[in-house]
């Protein structure tokens, strides 16, 4: 008998696919004596699970041969409307359900957006660091990535505003700019109110489309609430990616593209191809969830929970961490907490020295499209115990202490060297 070799047979876009760094990481960190800051998980005390019940029950009896059915495409339509809904009350964004295209998570939309939009050689803007699972999404159809950082208020607008002047001398059109105004993951930031509109001015000046991936907007501890970009965009230039799997539960795989009707419609046909429909049984839950009213009081629950942990967490940092050798922004929301290091630290050596200390987080450099970031790493505070917050980041302090002192004298001696040399 012969075995085939697959190896062989795959196509050259499997073969660029790389299994995802945090997976691999991810696997090294389940060990139950480890505290992780590395996943992205919501807490399982934040999982609705009697009124997730109560809806299915009451599904079961009333609407079964909808909710076991075969949907359609775009949706289930009342789902659909309740989304563009929400989105008018709490956004102020108009719109119906002829803008919302219901995906398999959000990660769904990005790769429908990645399939419609990048062909072999188009140029694509995206914030450094940026979301893993975006970068995995886009890689997959070979775009050039360029690459412009953020700053604790967000992506800086003039860099930005100098690549487009750049790429207009060039004839380099940009298919679209990804971004994750609020609440960045992972760098936990927001864009400013003004960078927010300059993003908009610079899309009208500049022809530009943007993607605003926001799983995290509603998810707000502290500070003034912001207007997603979508919100201030008077030219349907935004097309926006919502999901429930943060504010409702991850294992619905819920979420919605909102956008103008020619990007939905052509995204419905492709994604007909990959999986005909999300589906209905969650989706049917979902548009119970909405209808009875139940998700505001929820988000209230969810915010109390994790912005005590968001305070946890700071304060922890704040009286631990050994500030010579790290700097964070405080995030007023989200999951996580970007920690930038010196320069001279790298995350990913460090990482095992975490690991035998039983802490764990996410490296930096697999943020960023060209693997650099190697100083940083992202923290995730919603899913450890308040007890195991604390002695994570006291453990992790150890860690990065060792490696600042360290490091700092590995710099001294060439110093002490050359001195010598010299005399
Ligand atoms: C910025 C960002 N976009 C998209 C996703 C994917 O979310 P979903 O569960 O809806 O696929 C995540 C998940 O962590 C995320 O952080």
């Amino acid at each position: 008998m012969t075995v085939p070799h697959y190896e062989n047979l795959f196509s050259n876009r499997a073969n660029k696919m790389k299994a995802s760094v945090i997976r691999e990481l991810l696997k090294l960190t389940q060990k139950p004596d480890i505290i992780s800051f590395a996943g992205g998980l919501p807490n399982p005390l934040a999982f609705p699970v009697e009124k997730v019940e109560e809806i299915i029950c009451d599904l079961l009896k009333d609407e079964p041969t909808k909710a076991l059915q075969y949907g359609s495409t775009e949706g289930v339509t009342e789902l659909r409307n309740q989304i563009a809904q929400r989105m008018k009350k709490i956004w102020n964004i108009d719109g119906d359900a002829e803008n919302v295209l219901i995906t398999t998570g959000s990660q769904q939309g990005l790769d429908l957006l990645g399939r419609l939009f990048i062909g072999s050689a188009s140029t694509i803007v995206m914030e450094a660091p940026t979301y893993l699972g975006a970068l995995n999404a886009f890689n997959v159809y070979s775009p050039q990535i360029v690459s412009i950082p953020l700053d604790d208020d967000g992506i800086k607008v003039d860099l930005l505003r100098d690549y487009l002047m750049n790429a207009v001398k060039h004839n380099i059109y940009i298919k679209f700019l990804y971004t994750i105004p609020t609440f960045h993951n992972p760098a936990g930031v927001c864009m400013s109110l003004s960078r927010r509109k300059k993003i908009i001015d610079l899309a009208h000046e500049f022809d530009l489309v943007v993607i605003e991936d926001d799983p995290y907007g509603e998810l707000r501890y502290t500070g003034e609430t912001l207007p997603p970009l979508k919100s201030l965009d008077d030219g349907d230039r935004v097309i926006y990616l919502g999901t429930f799997s943060k504010t409702l539960v991850p294992g619905f795989r819920i979420a919605w593209t909102y956008g103008p009707k020619t990007v939905i419609d052509k995204m419905v046909i492709a994604k007909q191809a990959v999986d005909l429909c999300t589906p209905p049984f969650t989706q049917y839950v979902a548009k119970e969830y909405l209808k009875r009213g139940y998700i505001d009081q929820h988000l209230t629950k969810i915010i109390s929970l994790y912005g005590k942990k968001q305070s946890i967490m700071t304060k922890a940092m704040n009286e631990y961490m050994p500030r010579e050798y790290i700097r964070w922004p405080v995030p007023e929301g989200g999951m996580f907490l970007w920690a930038t290091l010196n320069e001279n630290i790298n995350t990913t050596d460090m990482f095992n020295d975490a690991l035998a200390q039983n802490v764990a987080y996410v490296i930096g450099s697999a943020f960023f499209a060209d693997g650099s970031g190697t100083n940083c790493m992202r923290l995730n505070f919603t899913h450890p115990t308040d007890d195991r917050i604390v002695e994570g980041v006291k453990r992790l302090s150890n860690v990065v202490e060792n490696w600042g002192k360290a490091k700092a004298t590995e710099t001294a001696a060439p110093r002490e060297q050359e001195l010598i040399t010299g005399v």
